[in-house]
C-alpha cells in the first residue's frame, strides 16, 4: 500500500519538483525585485532572478507536458496493485508550477520581512513552502488524500535538503548546502 501511495504522490508532484529544482542550475543575473526596496529591506533579494524563474517555469511546464504525453503508455497496476496514479492535466500542471514559484517567491519575501539575508536558512519554509502552495492550489482541481499530503510534508524536506547537499558539494550550483 505504500509503495502504490508513494508512487502516487511522486507522480503527482514532478513538476513542481522540476520548476523548483532548475532556478539554481542557472545562474541568474537580473534580480526579480529589480532592486527595489521595501521598508529598508530587498523586496525580495537576488536570489530570486528572473533568469531562474523563468526557466523553473519552462522546465516545470516541459516535465508536466512530457507526463501527459507518457501516461497513456504506462501501466496502471504493478504487480496487482492498481497504482491509481492521477491523470495528469494541463491545469494541474500549471497550478502546479504557478504554486511552487509563489511560494518560493513568497517565501523570500517573508525572509526579507524577519530580516534574513539572502541565502539565510529559513528551516521548514525553504523546504515546504513551494510544495504546500503547490498542492494547495492543485488540490482546486484535483483531489488530493490526506495520505499524499503526509507523504509530501514528510518526504519533501529530505529530499530537498539531499539534493542541496548534491547540489552544494558536488556539483557547485549552491551558494549554501541549505
Ligand atoms: N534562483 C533564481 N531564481 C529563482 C529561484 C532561485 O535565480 N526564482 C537561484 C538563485 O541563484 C538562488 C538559488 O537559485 O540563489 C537558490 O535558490 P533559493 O535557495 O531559493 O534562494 P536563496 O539564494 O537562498 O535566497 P532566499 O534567501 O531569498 O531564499
Ligand atoms: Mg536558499
Amino acid at each position: 500500500m505504500l509503495e502504490v501511495l508513494l508512487a502516487q504522490a511522486f507522480w503527482l508532484v514532478g513538476s513542481a519538483y522540476a520548476a523548483n529544482a532548475f532556478p539554481p542550475l542557472i545562474a541568474g543575473h537580473r534580480p526579480l525585485d529589480k532592486g527595489k526596496m521595501f521598508h529598508n529591506r530587498r523586496l525580495l533579494g537576488d536570489g530570486k532572478t528572473i533568469e531562474g524563474t523563468v526557466a523553473g517555469i519552462l522546465f516545470g511546464l516541459f516535465y508536466g507536458a512530457v507526463q501527459i504525453l507518457v501516461q497513456p503508455y504506462i501501466p496502471l497496476s504493478v504487480g496487482g496493485k492498481d497504482l491509481g496514479l492521477l491523470t495528469i492535466t494541463p491545469a494541474i500542471v500549471i497550478l502546479l508550477v504557478a504554486g511552487t514559484m509563489i511560494g518560493d517567491i513568497a517565501g523570500s519575501f517573508i525572509k526579507r520581512r524577519v530580516r534574513l539575508e539572502r541565502g539565510a536558512s529559513a528551516p521548514i519554509m525553504d523546504q515546504l513552502g513551494f510544495v504546500i502552495v503547490a498542492l494547495l492550489l492543485v488540490s482546486l482541481v484535483a483531489p488530493i488524500s490526506i495520505e499524499i499530503w503526509i507523504i509530501l510534508v514528510v518526504l519533501t524536506p529530505v529530499i530537498h535538503w539531499l539534493a542541496n547537499l548534491i547540489g552544494y558539494y558536488a556539483m557547485h550550483v549552491k551558494k549554501t548546502p541549505w
